[in-house]
């Protein structure tokens, strides 16, 4: 089969398309027949060697949506034929091995590319890292999360929901997913403009991916007892906080990573998710490209020129 592998930690020029064995299923895995690749952040990171991976060369991660051809003997509820969504240990490639706890059964209406599920689960996990706010704040919201983020949001009905980018030209994108405010930090006046927005009290909920002196300042953004959860730093430069900023107003910062979830809560996530693709409540917006072309694609999100999602079709 085709596979893009990593060679070595560096930049794109490190992913090589090479022939390689189909994998075969032991025990509680499925091997599917890959129909769509979800290229995601952190997939750079990892061949950046920021994020960790076994010995290379390796096949690159991560998510898939397949049909399943054949199972590993203690799989008893997934049988050959079914489409499937989860993330792959190494998945960009013809075929891929899930282990049975990261399968998604996928209803077969929805195409491929709209299956991918990683972030629209890590979205709901992060919406609900507190009870009751009315106003939330999500940064790279044009992003792949970032768009999940917004979307589910707003058919939550949560009243106030800002969407942040680094991009003027994302904006429209951003108001056009549900946000009822799109903020750029290109516009210099960022914090008024946001004081202006939320009439001077903050927002409930701040959810940053990027980190940095933006991570930074958005915790000077929170309302009293609001709360910020920090989920990435795509910046590459980590938040640094001062304690004792979150004495006067009660706030808090946590982080949160998806692989916390329990499989029963993401399973009841999957269905809401997929109900909402099927009625329309929700998209994601992808731009696809070959397998073979995996290092453009990767090099596309990394140059934040793209709004959605980018997919790799093998
Ligand atoms: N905690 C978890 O469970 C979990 C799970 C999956 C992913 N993540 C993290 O979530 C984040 C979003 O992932 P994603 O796959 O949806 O990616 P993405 O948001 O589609 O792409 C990254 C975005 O980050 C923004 N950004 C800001 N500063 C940047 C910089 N200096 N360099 C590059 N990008 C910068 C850009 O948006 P603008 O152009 O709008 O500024 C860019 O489009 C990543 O940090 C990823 O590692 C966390």
């Amino acid at each position: 089969m085709k596979a893009i592998f990593i060679t070595q930690h560096g930049d794109s020029t490190v992913l090589r398309l090479r022939e390689t064995e189909t994998p075969i299923p032991s025990g509680q895995e499925v091997m599917v027949r890959v129909t769509a690749i979800g290229i995601n952040y952190a997939d750079i990171l990892v061949r950046e060697g920021v994020y960790p991976i076994g010995p290379l060369p390796a096949i690159a991660g991560a998510e898939v949506t397949g049909i399943i051809e054949s199972v590993g003997n203690d799989v008893h509820d997934l049988k050959p034929g079914q489409k499937v969504s989860g993330v792959a240990q190494h998945g960009y490639a013809a075929y891929a091995l899930l282990q049975v706890s990261q399968v998604f059964p996928v209803p077969d209406e929805i195409p491929s590319e709209q299956a991918l599920i990683f972030q629209a689960l890590t979205a709901c996990h992060l919406l609900e890292q507190t009870n009751g706010y009315q106003s939330l704040l999500i940064t790279a919201a044009a992003g792949g999360i970032g768009s999940m983020v917004v979307q589910l949001a707003k058919s939550r009905g949560i009243p106030l929901i800002i969407g942040m980018t680094g991009n003027n030209k994302k904006m429209e994108y951003i108001r056009s997913m549900g946000a009822t405010h799109a903020i750029s930090f290109q516009d210099d006046q960022w914090a008024s403009v946001l004081q202006e927005i939320t009439a001077r009290k903050g927002v409930d909920l701040v959810l940053d991916a990027v980190g940095g002196p933006i991570g930074a300042s958005l915790i000077h953004q929170l309302a009293p007892g609001g709360k910020m959860v920090v989920f990435g730093s795509s910046s590459g430069v980590p938040t640094t906080i001062n304690a004792q900023d979150l004495i006067w107003k009660s706030n808090s910062v946590t982080g949160a990573t998806i692989y916390a979830a329990s499989m029963k809560q993401k399973q009841q996530w999957a269905k809401e998710i997929f109900q909402k693709i099927m009625q329309g409540s929700i998209r994601q917006k992808t731009s696809s490209f070959p397998l073979s072309a995996a290092a453009e694609a990767q090099d596309l999100l990394k140059s934040r020129s793209v709004t959605g999602r980018i997919v790799l079709m093998p």
